[in-house]
């Protein structure tokens, strides 16, 4: 049986670093919020055991797809390869993806695709496996892999990938900035650490901040976006530091609040409504600061099955 599942991308509302750990990753204090962006992936059994996998950009999608792998090192691939381990499948799969998320952008593209690939296969391959069981083979391709199964708004501990829903009232606006040049997340992570042995950045509490709480409980936007915090931001504008006029296009723009997402180099805008975030995204266009700029609404479902 084929099956198409489609997962969205995400900003980090608080993304809060700690201290490396000894496996490499940074423990993390994050709130996630799932946009209305998607990752659509058809999964396609075949006898043969083989995974194959093609990759295109959905249509309209200011998405690069050239250097996206469509082989092992594809993130979808390797969900597909590791849940036919883990169940013993001796069948394969054609994977055919269709991306609208941004490639190497902050926003948690390829780890969508992971997950779609995990509940495309999981249903096309009758595994009868639930979320749970996904959730935790999601958490062993990547951090990230997890939130974009579960969605919605959710508090991301540990590597980010231990989550506890968040309560939010009403819908956000989103303007994403997207450049062309990706950055590596290692690399901003290790940029991070630079910064902190060096005294040139603060090491911040780790704790969910109230006030980011709140805003979403109440559905406040405007408090939202006064409260958007990111401790990879400067490391992300040290490395590329053309973002900076993005941030001030957004602000001359009057946007709500605005950050580097998550790793960058994607720059998220928090505007007051939807016409607000295609007024911000006309501006950041005129500006020319980035290489494409597309709105999404927020917070949308996490993965599921389309059709
Ligand atoms: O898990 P994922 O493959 O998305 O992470 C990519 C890289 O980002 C990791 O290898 C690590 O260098 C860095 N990372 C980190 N701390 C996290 C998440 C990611 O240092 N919590």
């Amino acid at each position: 049986m084929t099956s198409h599942a489609k997962a969205p991308a995400k900003v980090n509302l608080q993304l809060t670093v700690g201290p490396v750990r000894e496996d490499g990753y940074h423990p993390l204090v994050t709130v996630f919020q799932a946009l209305a962006l998607w990752e659509h992936v058809v999964a396609a059994p075949r006898a043969d055991g083989r995974i194959t996998l093609t990759v295109d950009a959905a249509p309209g999608a200011p998405v690069a797809i050239d250097a996206v792998p469509t082989d092992e090192r594809n993130l979808a691939w390797r969900a597909a390869a590791l849940l036919a381990e883990e169940y013993g499948i001796a069948d394969g799969v054609d994977l055919a993806i269709t991306k609208g998320v941004p490639v190497a952008g902050g926003m948690a593209g390829g780890s969508a695709d992971a997950a779609a690939a995990l509940v495309a296969c999981a249903d096309a391959w009758d595994l009868g496996a639930t979320r749970a069981d996904l959730a935790r083979l999601g958490a062993r391709l990547g951090a990230d892999v997890p939130f974009s199964l579960h969605g919605h708004t959710a508090m991301g501990l540990g590597r980010g990938d231990e989550l506890t829903p968040v309560m939010t009232r009403g819908e956000f606006h989103w303007v994403l900035a997207t450049q062309a040049e990706g950055l590596s997340t290692p690399a901003v992570f290790a940029e991070y650490d630079r910064q902190v042995a060096a005294g040139d950045l603060e090491p911040s509490d780790m704790r969910a901040r109230d006030a980011i709480m709140s805003a979403l409980l109440a559905g406040d936007a405007e408090s939202l976006g006064a409260a958007l915090a990111n401790d990879l931001e400067a490391p992300a504008l040290a490395l590329a530091p053309r973002l900076g006029a993005v941030l001030a296009a957004a602000e001359e723009a009057e946007a709500l609040g605005v950050m580097v997402s998550g790793s960058g180099p994607t720059v998220a805008a928090l505007a007051h409504s939807r016409r607000h975030a295609l007024a911000i995204a006309a501006h950041l266009d005129a500006a020319r600061v980035a290489d494409a700029v597309v709105t999404a609404s927020a917070p949308a479902s996490g993965t599921v099955l389309v059709g």
